[in-house]
């Protein structure tokens, strides 16, 4: 967005400080100080830009985008459609949205507006227009944020209306629905599409597909509403492009869909550091960049992160020295053209009072947090050349929101809890430690360019997916499955006839009956002797333990106790040039890091290093058309000599011939 810059920053909210035109002025000293080049305005300035309805005074943000310009600061310009003013719920109650007990909301908080109402439509689309004609050709404009954290549902009379004409219009027919939906159980038939209701907590909650299709019917909307309102800046004369703020996994909307209407993704990271061991975190945060730069496989921002601790979790840790550093490059790392905080100046009052801020309420630039802050920004104006370079993987993992939805949702094996996040992390970080980068892919995306998928718990095969994978692996693809899919369709009905529905002569075998497990108990994968991946070790599993009927695969490790001791527990099939591996039960993670370190091997999906990735190092690789930059961060507990790989190699960042400090980073680039 800049050239030759990464963006550096925050969220900025000067409407809280126009009585104080002294601080106004040092903000810009500071942010200048800080090594900043961005900061994100407007998003919640509904009520200072439009304090009566149609009383626009946008004056003051005029004079502030100006100020920053010419000091160097870009803004990114927020549409404030997050948080409605008073006036706004007063006048049209229509805006406010009805919960799942069926109740209207007051005015209160944020991000809780109807996006079906034509009222705040009409509300948005006015004043975003209006933004759009005084800084949608601003040289200090670079991109919109359309709203923030979209997120919520409203089931009033008017988006329970869209959810019937949604619903008329993919299945036409109400006969059609009830097939799909199976409503003979308990007598939940439908005569028409007038009869359906949105699920609520004192109505239907036992259909799950009328549970999963509310939840596509939201992502639908939502995207409806945030096309408006991209609409409207484009009418406006708006020219610069969008994006708008997501949160990982965030359960409510499919972000895959929802992206496409956006042209950068943007994300809001807010790790619990120190909570547990450290390396654990970064993997963790590590895979949500991953999601996020997947969504578009394009380069990303990071829009918000605190560069001290937050105060919304349930302990408010600082970060440690060095921590912050750290977190602002594994952003850079995973593909992001920017890093950026929440928040430049910290509020005065209200909720977020004492959340972290890169100015606090002391005020000074000799605060440790400041300082580091500083320090950050300085790196990051001399790394500005990874821009353009972007992450390449050979690997995916397949994760897919309506399938979690659905799999949540239905009662089955264990609704103490399946573990499913859990177990992605686990496969995230045996392809990880070994350097492999890794996307994240839905099962509609197309599967060119990956050698190695690991699908673990894809328990909604949707149209069309088995064949993916079939023509994946036939093409000589490896692929891995988990228990727990293929199991049902895209409206949660079952498969019949035998599971993973379509692929069991792919994975040479058909899952027969699965048990769930109690807490503490446990059961163990026990090597084959001789198998041809060189399995050696026992290791323990729990939760959910499949058990499997071979048709042609064969077993490399098998159950060690209950009455299934000697069955499956991990097999592999030829299928075609390619293999299709299948592993049975939870396995503990220590199972994933020798098993995936085997096949990134195998499979050459990981960049050759002299030596391997100390436990504590992540390694991420960024590329462009003339070489590749090797990235390497330390999140262990001591300083760690890195691999570097063979041949010529230009430093970037830091000095790779001593060993990695905690918390410190190393970049070389090598020509190709
Ligand atoms: C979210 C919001 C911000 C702020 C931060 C606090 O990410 O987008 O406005 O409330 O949380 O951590
Ligand atoms: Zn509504």
């Amino acid at each position: 967005m800049l050239n030759n810059r990464l963006l550096y920053g925050g969220d900025y909210n000067p409407e809280q400080w126009l009585d104080r035109p002294d601080i106004l002025e040092e903000d810009i000293r500071m942010l200048r100080k800080a090594g900043c080049n961005t900061v994100t305005l407007g998003i919640f300035s509904w009520a200072a830009l439009e304090p009566q309805e149609g009383d626009f005074r946008f004056q003051w943000l005029e004079n502030i985008v100006d100020r920053l310009y010419k000091n160097g600061i870009y803004t990114i310009m927020g549409t404030p459609s997050g948080a409605r003013p008073k006036w706004l719920a007063d006048k049209y109650p229509e805006v406010l949205r009805v919960d799942e007990t069926g109740h209207r909301q007051m005015f209160g908080f944020r991000h809780n507006h109807c996006y079906t109402s034509p009222v705040y439509r009409e509300k948005t689309a006015l004043i975003n227009k209006k933004l759009a004609k005084s800084f949608g050709n601003h040289p200090g404009v670079i991109l919109w944020h359309i709203s923030n954290e979209l997120g919520g549902e409203c089931r009033c009379p008017l988006c329970q209306d869209a959810f019937r004409r949604w619903l008329k219009e993919r299945y036409r027919t109400i006969d059609e629905l009830n097939r799909r939906w199976c409503t003979t159980f308990w007598s939940h038939t439908y005569q028409s599409f007038e009869q359906i209701e949105a699920p609520f907590t004192i109505g239907e909650t036992q259909l799950h597909a009328l549970n999963l299709d509310w939840k596509r019917f939201v992502t639908h909307q939502t995207r409806d509403f945030l096309r408006h309102e991209i609409d409207a800046l484009r009418e406006g004369g708006a020219k610069q492009p969008t994006t708008t703020n997501l949160m990982h996994y965030f359960q409510g909307l499919d972000y895959f869909k929802l992206a496409k209407d956006i042209d950068i993704v943007s994300w809001d990271t807010y790790p619990t550091w120190h909570k547990e061991e450290v390396l654990h975190t970064a993997y963790d945060n590590g895979m949500c960049h991953d999601l996020m730069r997947s969504l578009k496989k394009k380069p990303y921002l990071q829009m918000e992160s605190c560069p001290t601790s937050t105060n919304w979790q349930s302990v408010s840790k600082l970060k440690k020295p060095g921590m912050l550093f750290a977190q602002m490059m594994q952003a850079i790392a995973h593909g992001a053209e920017g890093a950026m905080y929440f928040q430049v100046r910290q509020s005065r009052g209200a909720s977020e009072k004492f959340h972290g801020a890169v100015i606090d309420h002391y005020g000074g630039s000799d605060t440790r947090v400041f300082k580091e802050v500083k320090e950050t920004g300085e790196v990051l104006g001399k790394i500005g050349e990874l821009l353009g370079s972007k992450v390449k993987s050979s690997v995916a993992i397949l994760y897919d929101w309506e399938s979690q939805w659905a799999m949540e949702d239905s009662q089955g094996p264990r609704n103490k809890g399946l573990h499913y996040m859990e177990v992605l992390l686990k496969f995230y970080r045996g392809f990880r430690r070994m350097g492999a980068n890794v996307d994240l892919v839905d099962e509609e995306a197309s599967l060119d360019g990956y050698r190695l998928l690991a699908c673990p718990m894809v328990y909604m095969f949707k149209e069309g997916f088995a064949e993916k994978v079939r023509s994946f692996t036939e093409n000589g693809g490896t692929v891995i499955f988990t228990y727990w899919s293929g199991i049902v369709d895209d409206t949660d009905r079952c498969y019949l006839g035998g599971v993973p529905y379509g692929l069991q002569d792919v994975l040479g075998l058909r899952s027969t009956e699965i048990d769930g497990l109690y807490d503490d108990e446990e059961n163990s994968f026990i090597p084959v002797k001789e198998n041809a991946l060189g399995m050696q070790k026992t290791y323990g599993c729990r939760y959910l333990c499949d058990l499997v009927q071979l048709h042609g695969a064969s077993a490399m490790m098998t159950y060690g106790a209950d009455f299934y001791a000697g069955y499956p527990a991990v097999t592999v099939n030829s299928f075609g040039k390619g293999e299709a591996w299948y592993v049975a039960a939870d396995a503990d993670s220590d199972f994933y890091d020798d098993f995936l370190e085997k096949l990134v091997i195998r499979t050459k999906t990981a960049p050759i290093l002299q030596g391997s990735i100390p436990d504590g190092i992540e390694m991420t690789t960024r590329e462009t058309e003339k070489g590749c930059y090797y990235i390497y961060q330390n999140f262990g507990t001591t300083a760690l000599q890195i691999p570097m790989p063979e041949g010529e190699l230009r430093t970037v960042y830091g000095n790779p011939s001593e060993k990695l400090p905690v918390y410190g980073m190393v970049i070389v680039f090598q020509e190709k």
